[in-house]
């Protein structure tokens, strides 16, 4: 097999963060390029700065570096993405489609896309969310997502470009707090639990949102990429599901560990985000494509967190 270089971009990011050293275990340290428009907190062996909106900056890094695979982590949230609508489409969706054109006219051989349970809509079932289903989604997040994966598609049916995605539902990490994100509360309430004892939610208590922990989602992002293209049936993104939960529900569990917490809820216009999605996903297309299937539930996840974070 000839030497993979692996192109992280918006390596910074909760995902990108938690990523690289599983990428550095499979590739080696040098071949796995970290980029991101900011420099890293933490040190990273290999980190170039890079601004995926430069066109030709992002032609002259892949070319030069011969890059092989590109995990595309850059993207303005759901919150934040709101702020500037024209701007986030731009970013999450102009760059992306450029992305795919340089990618296709340089040798890269495999992109991973990530996607989003911002795709769904009002429209969308909201049990047991299909594959494929009604998406007219509330947030420019969720539409340059879907426009992005049905893009997806197209390259892979006109272009033979090998692209994989999947729908990441909220992202439960210790690594970094989250940011610009509607699920963000789910890994804020462990920080404040910690740091403050005390958690100011902007979700009501009881909407309900699904969730996947970080090692499920590392283990979900490496298992697509590494799965034989032939089972794959689907390069737009697929459905995966870890749990659902409701900020109570956490807070509940996460008293068994910090009894002292104590939270209270502040909504914002992050409700009406949160609402148009939904609460739990059909991901039999995963289980059956690539044998997906998730270790973490609630309380497991909770145990482990607040194990970690204290350590
Ligand atoms: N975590 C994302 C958000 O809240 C959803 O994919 O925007």
């Amino acid at each position: 097999m000839k030497d993979q270089v692996v192109l992280i971009t918006g390596a910074n990011g909760q995902i990108g963060t938690a990523l690289i050293p599983g990428l550095q275990k499979i590739y080696g340290e040098t071949n796995v390029i970290a980029t991101d428009i900011r420099n890293p907190k933490a040190e990273v062996s290999r980190f170039e700065t890079l601004n995926i909106l430069n066109d030709k900056a992002l032609t002259d890094f892949i070319v030069k570096n011969k890059v092989t695979q590109v995990y595309h982590l850059a993207a303005l949230l759901s919150s934040k993405g709101e702020e500037d609508p024209h701007f986030t489409w731009s970013l999450n969706f102009n760059a992306y489609l450029k992305l795919l054109e340089i990618a296709r006219n340089n040798a890269v051989e495999k992109i991973f896309f990530p996607s989003t349970i911002g795709v769904y809509g009002p429209t969308t079932p909201k049990i047991n969310t299909p594959q494929n289903s009604s998406f007219i989604p509330s947030t420019v997040y969720g539409i340059s997502k879907i426009t992005a994966e049905l893009w997806n598609e197209y390259y892979r049916n006109r272009y033979g470009l090998d692209i994989r995605g999947m729908r990441y539902p909220g992202v439960i990490s210790h690594e970094t707090r989250p940011h610009g994100g509607t699920t963000d509360f789910a890994v804020e309430i462990f920080f404040d639990a910690i740091e403050k004892g005390f958690y100011n939610c902007y979700l009501k208590s009881d909407t309900r949102l699904p969730m996947l922990y970080m090692p499920d989602v590392l283990k979900a992002t490496l298992d697509l990429m590494h799965a034989d293209a032939s089972r794959l049936s689907t390069s737009m993104a697929y459905n995966i599901f870890g749990f659902s939960l409701t900020p109570n529900e956490l807070y509940q569990e996460i008293l068994k560990y910090i009894p002292k917490l104590q939270i209270d809820y502040t909504i914002d216009h992050r409700q009406k985000i949160a609402e148009s999605w939904t609460e739990t996903i059909d991901d039999s297309l995963a289980r059956n494509d690539w044998a997906w299937q998730p270790k973490y539930d609630m309380p497991a996840m909770v145990s482990d967190m607040i194990t970690k974070m204290k350590n």
